[in-house]
């Protein structure tokens, strides 16, 4: 059975007929070309297809295109899209893995900056960890950011960078929120 499904991928609206039982990822690298997110195993364990959907992070294996009609999704290509961000462009997190060398092969880094991505406002907004404990007001340490990422594998073993990496942006993100007089959690 086939499905005509419109998508907002990284701010362009893209329209295609799709196999009710094409994934999200398939559907991004088969059919539109968007290759950033990767196919590590295809099955929910990598999170190397992880991309932000309607703002949350999920993979995209394992996630329906048919499920996505009418919703917005952002790939690491569409996060260096914005011109809101300096240093050419490239999101905070982008540029921290960059200051930080926090990749080797680099096929988990997209997956790997999209779900920093999501984390980070997940922290921001509360959410805790299974280790965050009963502190109303967790710090964003080691062990915090490699439970949260949890589901990003990385087989060249970068954690040793991509964990300061990602405790970097937050860090630049919580001083652009006391700079503007905002309240910061974590
Ligand atoms: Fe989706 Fe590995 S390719 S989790
Ligand atoms: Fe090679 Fe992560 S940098 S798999």
């Amino acid at each position: 059975m086939k499905s005509e499904i419109t998508v907002q991928v990284d701010g362009i609206t893209r329209q295609l007929t799709v196999d009710t039982r094409t994934t999200l990822l398939d559907a991004l690298r088969e059919r539109l070309g968007v290759t950033s997110p990767k196919k590590g195993c295809d099955h929910g364990q990598c999170g190397a297809c992880t991309v932000l959907a309607g703002g949350q992070r999920v993979l995209s294996c394992l996630t329906l295109a048919v499920t996505q009609d009418g919703a917005e999704v952002v790939t690491a290509e569409g996060l260096a899209a914005g011109d809101q961000h300096a240093e050419g462009g490239l999101h905070p997190v982008q540029q921290a893995f960059i200051d930080c060398d926090a990749f080797q092969c680099g096929y988990c880094t997209p997956g790997q900056v999209v779900s920093a991505v999501g984390m980070l406002d997940e922290f921001a907004r509360g959410w805790p960890s299974a280790v965050t404990g009963g502190t109303e007001a967790p710090a964003l340490d080691r062990g915090e950011v490699a439970e949260r990422m949890s589901g990003n594998l990385c087989r060249c073993a970068a954690y040793v960078n991509i964990v300061p990496a990602i405790q970097q942006a937050a860090a630049a993100a919580s001083g652009v929120q006391r700079a503007a007089g905002m309240e910061v959690s974590g």
